[in-house]
């Protein structure tokens, strides 16, 4: 039997700026996780179980397309046991591993908490080690930012690459990876609207603004850029207290985008009441989740202010 786990993510900055080629600051957040299990099986075949998803089906019934079963046709393709990706298995051949593959996760769907990476990373990582193609975290991300542009059509990457790598990043479009060092720790609360919102839909939005006037999105999203830089500073000298501005800045830019949504307002107004040093939303937007800055002795407060304010789950989370 093998295993592997990935944890969800939250992004601190920039958001949709990101897809244009701005910074953008991502932690993990180790608290909800994504987890794959691999055992041979009996019967031919490949058997995937996702019992949160009431999923129980053979590979070769499930469309080429399915986020679970691209990946796993994905690798059987570049460990080279599948003559090409994205094609049934033929079964005939015989050749083909049979495996019981379980998934299970405790990160909420279309949230903004990078659910569909965390799956997918785990995923292929317990097929690498049950399959014995050791892949280093560079193929590893790469795998996972394809099988993320199968379904989200032009992402960024900074899911994947968070979720893969696990640690705070500092990510720029096309640039290596930078992790970032958290100076002081601080705390997170996370409040989730329980809306699902695809993210594939606001970030084609945000793309037609930018198409109707460039001139004016570039500069909103200089704007941006220059916010998650000057957070990255701030956290990287631990002079967190300055964080909480330039969140609120950030979310009133994402106002401007039209992603946020009057569910998402009222959560970030609810933290800021109950003593959030900044909030804003966080992830793709329209549902999904936003994030507070709390002092630890505030982030019970800060919880309960936010699901009282309609947040259906919260999680308070340390940044270290
Ligand atoms: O909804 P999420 O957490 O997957 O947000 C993705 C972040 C965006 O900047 C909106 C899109 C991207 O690909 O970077």
């Amino acid at each position: 039997m093998t295993t592997a786990s990935a944890p969800g993510k939250i992004i601190l900055f920039g958001e949709h700026a990101v897809v244009y080629g701005r910074p953008a600051l991502a932690i993990p957040v180790t608290q909800v996780h994504a987890d794959v299990e691999i055992r041979d099986s009996d019967s031919t075949g490949i058997l995937i179980h996702a019992p949160g998803i009431r999923l129980h089906a053979d590979l070769n019934s499930l469309p080429s397309d399915h986020p679970v079963a691209a990946v796993v046709h994905n690798f059987l393709f570049l460990s080279r046991v599948s003559p090409s990706p994205l094609t049934p298995l033929p079964k005939s051949e015989g050749k083909f591993p049979n495996l019981n593959i379980t998934i299970s996760s405790t990160i909420p769907v279309a949230s903004g908490l990078g659910s569909g990476a965390a799956v997918t990373v785990a995923l292929v990582r317990a097929l690498s080690a049950h399959l014995n193609h050791p892949m280093k975290d560079e193929e590893v991300n790469a795998f996972a930012y394809d099988i993320e542009k199968l379904h989200h059509g032009t992402p960024s990457g900074i899911d994947n690459t968070v979720v893969t790598y696990a640690k705070p990043v500092c990510f720029i479009k096309t640039q290596p990876i930078e992790v970032f060092n958290v100076h002081k720790p601080f705390t997170i609360v996370i409040g989730d609207t329980g809306i699902s919102a695809p993210t594939k839909e606001s970030v084609a939005d945000v793309r037609k603004l930018w198409e109707a006037d460039q001139e004016k999105w570039e500069s909103v999203f200089d704007e941006v850029g220059e916010i998650a830089k000057q957070a990255k500073e701030r956290i990287e000298t631990g002079d967190w207290k300055l964080l909480g501005g330039l969140m609120d800045q950030n979310h009133a830019l994402l106002q401007e985008m039209t992603v946020s949504s009057p569910e998402l307002d009222a959560l970030v107004e609810a933290a800021r009441k109950a003593g959030a040093a900044g909030a804003k939303l966080s992830g793709g937007g329209r549902g999904g989740s936003m994030i507070a800055l709390a002092q630890p002795e505030k982030a019970d407060d800060i919880s309960s202010a936010l699901i009282s304010a309609g947040a259906k789950n919260t999680i308070v989370t340390q940044v270290s």
